[in-house]
């Protein structure tokens, strides 16, 4: 890709790359050599630049420390059964990131500074995209207000930035899911389904609350009635009942999954039925009272797919069924997996190839 943008790379002289055990890390732990930045002043993004990774120097004034203007993405790029790299959807994802943006009143990003900032930041680190089977680089695009003011005004600086961290399954085990209908995650109106700190932060005290009953995420319910299912914390919700493919329909307080559409995708193509439509509390019971759920998942970037092991609703534990590894949903993930490692035909036009071997590093 040519460097419109004229990025300085400036490389780090250590590379931390042989001490990383990707049997042994935890999930977004340990950052590659390098970073991506861009400085937003005077209404124009400027200053593009690959450094090695480094804290930031931020005042205490910060306003994104103080106000929450912050947003990211979840991304993922993958090395290739030829060695090459893909990025998946990085389009549907630089969309994503500018809607989220906008509603937390930041500044957007032009195409052309995400992908290629993204191209120049897995040139430098592309050692670190690793080839075992699940695993990939975990991407986190990011902005923040960069400003320093206590008063409560919206920001006019901004920086972007790109980190990264090798990754293999975010969940290892079926989880438990407690169905949540007293706190809410997000309201009609609200900020749900932007990409915002804010969402994340402001669900961890009832997630610490539903773990130290034993249970490894919630199940959101709308905030208005706590009757419809909403989503899963880190993840959307995906049912198969009768051989269907039902998940809740997006609303504004619903973030909308690149991996949900992904699979949505997926499973119209292998011929199911996909029924995105509320799904209500009472409803789920129902079926699983009656042992009509034959799959429960969750679908994400960084979880791909997670099989849900039981949900609890009002104290009573429903048990979802084994899993063969035939289930709907390892198909699905195994040919998301086989399209972004190029071992079967890209037909959605999902990657975006960085071609490591002709690679000229600056
Ligand atoms: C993702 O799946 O990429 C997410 O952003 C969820 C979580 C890791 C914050």
């Amino acid at each position: 890709m040519e460097n419109i943008l004229n990025i300085s790379i400036h490389k780090s002289t250590d590379s931390r790359l042989s001490e990383f055990n990707l049997d042994t890390s935890e999930f977004g732990k340990t950052p590659t050599d390098h970073m991506f930045i861009a400085e937003y002043h005077n209404k124009t993004w400027s200053n593009f630049r690959i450094e090695p990774f480094q804290p930031l120097q931020l005042s205490p004034f910060n306003l994104s420390l103080h106000y929450g203007q912050t947003v990211f993405e979840g991304m993922k790029a993958y090395r290739m059964q030829d060695g090459n790299i893909s990025v998946f959807r990085v389009k549907k994802h630089w969309e994503r990131f500018n809607k989220s943006l906008k509603r937390m009143a930041m500044a957007e990003i032009p195409f052309e500074v995400f992908q290629e900032g993204l191209y120049a930041y897995l040139t430098v680190d592309s050692a670190w995209v690793p080839s075992v089977e699940d695993s990939s680089l975990y991407l986190r695009p990011f902005m923040i207000a960069y400003e320093d003011r206590v008063r409560v005004k919206v920001a006019e600086h901004f920086l972007f930035l790109i980190v990264g961290s090798p990754a293999k399954q975010y969940y290892s085990k079926p989880l438990n899911l407690y169905v949540e209908t007293y706190y809410s995650r997000a309201a009609s109106g609200g900020t749900g389904n932007a990409k915002c700190g804010g969402n994340y932060g402001g669900a961890f005290y009832p997630t610490l609350l539903a773990n130290q009953k034993g249970f490894d995420q919630i199940l959101w319910t709308d905030a208005a009635t706590h009757q419809f299912l909403e989503e899963s914390g880190t993840m959307n919700v995906m049912f198969i009942i009768d051989n269907k493919l039902v998940t809740p329909a997006l609303t504004d307080s619903i973030l909308e999954g690149v991996t949900r559409d992904s699979i949505i995708t997926l499973a119209n193509d292998m011929g199911l039925t996909v029924e995105e439509r509320k799904i209500s509390v009472n409803e789920l019971e129902n079926l699983l009272q009656n042992h009509k759920v034959q799959e429960a998942f969750g679908a994400g970037t960084a979880a791909i797919v997670a099989p849900i092991g039981s949900i609890t609703i009002n104290q009573t534990k429903y048990s979802l069924p084994n899993y063969s590894d035939n289930a709907i949903m390892f198909q699905i993930k195994k040919q998301l997996n086989d399209i972004r490692t190029g071992k079967i035909p890209d037909k959605y036009q999902w990657n975006d190839i960085i071609h490591i071997a002709n690679q000229v590093n600056s």
